[in-house]
């Protein structure tokens, strides 16, 4: 029972006190957002990145998780990774990490597949607004 409770701490400690909620200025266009959600449960969640465009770093990011305990951890615990990361270094982040770093159970496992996508999807959203921004600005010179 105490190995299990020490097992337990840091997804306790994530799910009680989460880091980083809430959002960014999405239209900014240094900000990009990933929207996912679970097919199987239904939760969802919405996660913003900042990021430096001159070195390709992730300098802020806030989340919003409507889902499971094991979700909101796994979100708080990944803006922890990823704050101060490289884009591509964040990208690679498995969802096999956060399972193990908060020790989640085998039917849980799909709750940190939802962080890991939610990382993929912000980032793809970030390089797609700075597309568009290039194009804009082609555009009016
Ligand atoms: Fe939806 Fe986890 S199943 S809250
Ligand atoms: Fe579905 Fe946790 S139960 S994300």
């Amino acid at each position: 029972f105490f190995v299990l409770q020490a097992n337990l701490h840091k997804l306790i400690d994530h799910y009680m006190n989460p880091r980083n909620v809430g959002s960014l200025n999405r239209k900014d266009t240094s900000v990009g957002t990933g929207l996912v959600g679970a097919p199987a449960c239904g939760d969802v969640i919405r996660l913003d990145i900042q990021v430096d465009e001159a070195t390709g770093t992730i300098v802020d990011t806030r989340f919003k998780t409507f889902g499971c305990g094991s979700a909101i951890a796994s979100s708080s615990y990944l803006t922890t990774l990823i704050k101060g990361k490289p884009l591509d270094e964040a990208a690679k982040i498995k969802n096999t990490d956060i399972a193990a770093e908060l020790c989640l159970p085998p039917v849980k496992l799909h709750c940190s597949l939802l962080a890991e996508d939610a990382i993929k999807a912000a980032i793809a959203n970030y390089q797609s607004k700075r597309v568009g921004a290039a194009a804009t600005n082609l555009a009016q010179t």
